[in-house]
């Protein structure tokens, strides 16, 4: 195949992850069903050369925001540059490889939302309606969304915000919750006038219908749940709020009034992309309509995600819609729901100051399918895998094989005689293994992918236990030969799981070439040649002790306690 046309069928795709919001840290839960499955996925198509970007921001605007930053004496703009550059740095030492990670606050966001206002208001898809809105006379202003709490109308749980119920997940507008109080001083608020915008949702019920069915890529299970949402009937959506911080509705008329923060926040996923294409010299909106564009959330935001974006997109008509939105379950703790306001979480900060990076990306991937289940993470679970999978398992193939070459054979690959039947049907397994997983990893599979991975591995140390290289001869150096070639394969395919590792696994492999230079396709190659010499092996993994676990157990009882 000729350099162009290998160039010309490069694919190109554009991943975005839910946008964290700029008030607090990101906790175990969000890199669960979003960002680390998003990132698995990002970096086995950079392997594969193609060319995907991974786009993310904070969510900078809205009601929550400026509670936080009213509540610690900063500005919203101090308060989200603070929460910005902390992000920033946890997920990478996470080791969540974004192209770009900015903000919805941004000057191109702002205009783009704008832009997407005045065009839906052009189309005839945005009315304007006088609602009554609550007002707390003590605190002397409008209590939009997040600043009213009460009861559910649908599930009747108490104290959810007037926005949409955690609970049954369904999203409402502020007038339809039930006994409201002020979410400060607990006051009944009193009704006052106020001129808003609304989006006609129900413009769009034929379209969506038609898209989510048509759409292929959808999982089943949300699809038929948003499908049974149009049907129930979409109301009108109220998309302004009277508060200083936001969008602004760009009339003179609205002068002081923003726009609701899921107004503009999902189009964030598209002026941030705009952003990187621009920054080097491309036509954003171009590449944007000819990828694959790939949406990773968290089943909490089905109902902004499917109806929502869509709607707005349909309703502008310029940029395509997703081809796949992505959706996992929550995590639950020790069998618990995680909220970050009930207190009853682990950060990914603290998470990262106690264990490596790579073991909660191995054990996150372990448990989590790609479905709505909720997720259980368990403390015990989480020794036993780390040290029964990562630790005996592949990182004993690993090192097994590295230390013998180092040891017995000078830290030089010996160079294979004639195959045994044991070693033919071991070369096979090498040669398959790079499609086994990459098209598990293609259908965002990823726990499968994982599993056969492991499964792999289990192979490699069979093999390796059965040639008993230690008698040597013939068996030892054909077992070395093969065996080294299965770690190089093993270590490309785990570089989208546990990057941190595998960075340290390629300098003791000791190879010219970077390892991206020779990518998802070399898995089933047999790059290292008799005669490499490798460089001193590290025990890769190391076991997780009773003690950190009982530790951990323990710190999390205080923090219940506490809730
Ligand atoms: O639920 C949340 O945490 C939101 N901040 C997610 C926003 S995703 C978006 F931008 F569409
Ligand atoms: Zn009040």
């Amino acid at each position: 195949m000729s350099k162009l046309t290998e160039k010309e069928i490069k694919r190109k795709i554009i991943v975005t992850t839910a946008l964290p919001y700029a008030n607090g840290e990101i906790h175990l839960g969000h890199v669960t069903s979003t960002y680390l499955p998003a990132d698995i996925f990002t970096r086995f198509h950079r392997l594969k050369n193609n060319n995907i970007i991974h786009v993310c921001a904070t969510d900078d605007f809205g009601t929550p925001i400026l509670i936080k930053a009213e509540q610690e004496g900063k500005t919203p703009v101090e308060l989200v540059s603070y929460w910005n550059e902390k992000d920033r740095k946890d997920f990478e030492d996470f080791g969540i490889s974004f192209d770009i990670f900015y903000k919805t606050s941004s000057e191109e966001n702002i205009q783009l939302t704008q832009y997407f206002f005045k065009k839906l208001l052009e189309n005839g898809h945005i009315f304007k309606q006088k609602v009554n809105q609550p007002f707390c006379e003590k605190c002397n202003k409008f209590l939009p969304d997040r600043y009213v709490k009460g009861t559910c109308p649908f599930c009747k749980a108490e104290e959810q915000y007037s926005d949409g119920c955690e609970k049954c997940g369904k999203t409402f507008q502020p007038g339809d919750i039930l006994n409201p109080h002020c979410a400060i001083c607990r006051s009944e608020p009193v009704i006052k006038e106020s001129e808003h915008y609304f989006l006609k949702l129900s413009n769009f019920s034929d379209q969506l219908r038609k898209w989510l069915t048509d759409n292929k890529n959808l999982q089943k299970e949300v699809k038929n749940y948003v499908l049974n949402w149009i049907a129930e009937g979409l109301k009108e959506w109220d998309i302004t709020r009277d508060i200083p911080w936001g969008v602004p509705i760009p009339l003179e008329e609205a002068k002081g009034k923003v726009l609701y923060g899921w107004f503009d926040n999902h189009l964030c996923y598209i002026s941030t992309a705009l952003k990187y294409f621009a920054e080097r010299g491309k036509d954003g909106k171009k590449i944007w309509n000819s990828s694959g564009i790939y949406h990773f959330i968290g089943k909490d935001i089905v109902y902004h995600h499917y109806l929502f974006l869509p709607t707005m997109r349909i309703g502008v008509g310029e940029y395509k819609l997703p081809d796949f939105i992505p959706t996992r379950g929550h995590l639950l703790f020790q069998g618990q729901k995680f909220s970050k306001s009930r207190g009853f979480y682990i950060s990914l900060r603290e998470f990262l100051d106690t264990f490596p990076a790579d073991y909660l990306r191995y054990y996150l991937t372990m448990i989590t399918s790609y479905g709505q289940t909720d997720v259980n993470f368990d403390w015990n679970d989480f020794q036993s895998r780390i040290n029964n999978e990562l630790v005996a398992n592949i990182g004993n193939f690993i090192y097994r094989t590295m230390s013998f070459i180092w040891s017995k054979f000078d830290g030089i690959v010996p160079d294979p005689e004639k195959y045994s039947d044991l070693d033919t049907s071991f070369e096979e397994k090498i040669w398959n293994i790079e499609d086994e997983v990459g098209n598990d990893i293609e259908n965002i599979q990823l726990e499968r992918a994982l599993k056969k991975i492991l499964e792999f591995s289990s192979h490699c140390n069979q093999y390796f236990q059965k040639n008993e290289p230690w008698t040597g001869g013939e068996r030892a150096k054909n077992c070395l030969y093969l065996s080294i070639n299965a770690v190089r394969s093993l270590v490309v395919l785990l570089e989208p799981f546990l990057p941190f590792t595998v960075e340290k696994l390629w300098k003791q492999l000791n190879l010219q070439e970077p390892l991206h230079g020779l990518g998802w396709a070399s898995i089933s190659k047999f790059i290292i040649k008799p005669g490499h010499k490798i460089n001193k092996p590290e025990i890769p993994f190391k076991k997780v002790e009773d003690e950190e676990i009982e530790r951990q157990k323990d710190k999390l009882k205080i923090k219940e306690e506490i809730v």
